[in-house]
């Protein structure tokens, strides 16, 4: 089957609390139909990790190009060593440590992985996540998830059932609700194929988490070009919202000054006197609290019909890394 249009299902959103969803859930999926499920990070747009046409369906209802890899979803750690070639003891050690949590771990693939899930590479993500409705589904299904964000290909990630609507009603079946996502930003992805682990996607796991059990552990920096990129999502621009994003600078009291009334602003701040509050977005200031945020904000933003959205710069220090990533891969254009 291919070409997954828009009208392609009615599809239907269930509360993860009704009584038969995560059963309507798991049968889909066993059919090789993707299936919306929340995870602690953000939505995963979920298929069978072992079944090929399964997991084209994916790519298809995203318009995802191929050439980027998914993130292959696991109940345990068990069943993460059945994905993978090979488990060496730093996997151990991250799995005992951040799992089940927002870590994803690259390791060689085992054939029983599709190329298409590697997007022909030999190597695999694989991610243990924490939410009890995807860890419910994993362990009734019996085979891995995988699931890439649950929204358009380049588009901000759903942290909400009701933003999965927004980009993909009419390409999936079904989206389970479970509430908005805990941690609000994807999973840090470190890989474990080279001589040192390398940090290929920042995430609310900081360099400093791992280091102090791996010990020696860097960070890739640059993008990177290739037919199999190596991670995508460390392009310069990725998870954009409609509007243009302006990280503002030192000078951010002027640029408030000079901006246009009809921007929106995103702040750690209250409103400004003379701004109107619908357009002003005051933020917690923890990074937990912002990254929990951030993108339900981007989302609002857009659904408001934002053009422009001026973002105050972030406090200094490593727990913000990962928030200004994605922020600065937000306001990178083209
Ligand atoms: O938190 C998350 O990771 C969410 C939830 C749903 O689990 N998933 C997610 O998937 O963000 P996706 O497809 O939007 O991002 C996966 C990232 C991409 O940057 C991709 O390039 C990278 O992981 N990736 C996947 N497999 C890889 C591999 N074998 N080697 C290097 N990077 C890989
Ligand atoms: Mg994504």
């Amino acid at each position: 089957m291919s070409g997954i249009g828009e009208n392609q299902f009615d599809t239907k959103i269930l509360s993860a609390e009704d009584s038969d969803a995560l059963g309507q859930a798991v049968e889909l999926l066993g059919q090789g139909l993707p299936v919306a499920l929340p995870t602690e990070t953000v939505y995963g747009l979920a298929a069978d990790a072992l079944s090929a046409e399964a997991v084209t369906r994916i790519f298809e209802a995203k318009g995802r190009p191929a050439n980027n890899p998914l993130i292959v979803h696991v109940d345990s750690a068990a069943m993460a060593r059945d994905c993978v070639y090979a488990w060496p003891s730093a996997a151990d050690q991250l799995a005992s440590a951040f799992w089940p949590g927002p870590l994803s771990i690259v390791l060689p693939k085992a054939d029983s992985i599709p190329d298409i899930v590697t997007a022909g590479g030999v190597t695999v993500a694989v991610r243990c996540p924490a939410h009890p409705v995807m860890r419910d589904v994993l362990t009734r299904c019996g085979f891995p998830l995988a699931a890439p964000s649950a929204n358009l290909s380049n588009r901000v990630s759903p942290t909400r059932a009701q933003h999965v609507s927004k980009q993909l009603n009419g390409r999936i079946p079904l989206i389970l609700d479970g509430g908005a996502c805990e941690v609000g930003i994807e999973s840090t992805v470190i890989d474990l194929t080279g001589e040192v682990a390398t940090i290929l996607r920042p995430g609310m796991i900081g360099l400093g988490q791992v280091r102090e059990l791996l010990g020696d552990t860097q960070v890739a920096t640059g993008p990177q070009t290739g037919a199999t990129l190596k991670s995508p999502g460390q392009l310069p621009q990725h998870y954009s919202p409609k509007a243009r994003v302006v990280l503002a600078g030192e000078l951010w009291e002027a640029t408030l000054g000079q901006a246009n009334a009809d921007a929106h602003v995103i702040s750690l701040e209250p409103p400004a006197a003379n701004w109107d509050p619908e357009k002003w977005h005051e933020m917690p200031s923890s990074p937990d609290g912002y990254a929990r945020n951030l993108y339900e904000t981007l989302h609002r933003c857009d659904q408001a019909g934002a053009e422009l959205i001026l973002v105050q710069p972030l406090p200094t220090g490593a727990e913000w890394d990962a928030i200004r990533d994605r922020l600065t891969r937000a306001a990178n254009e083209g």
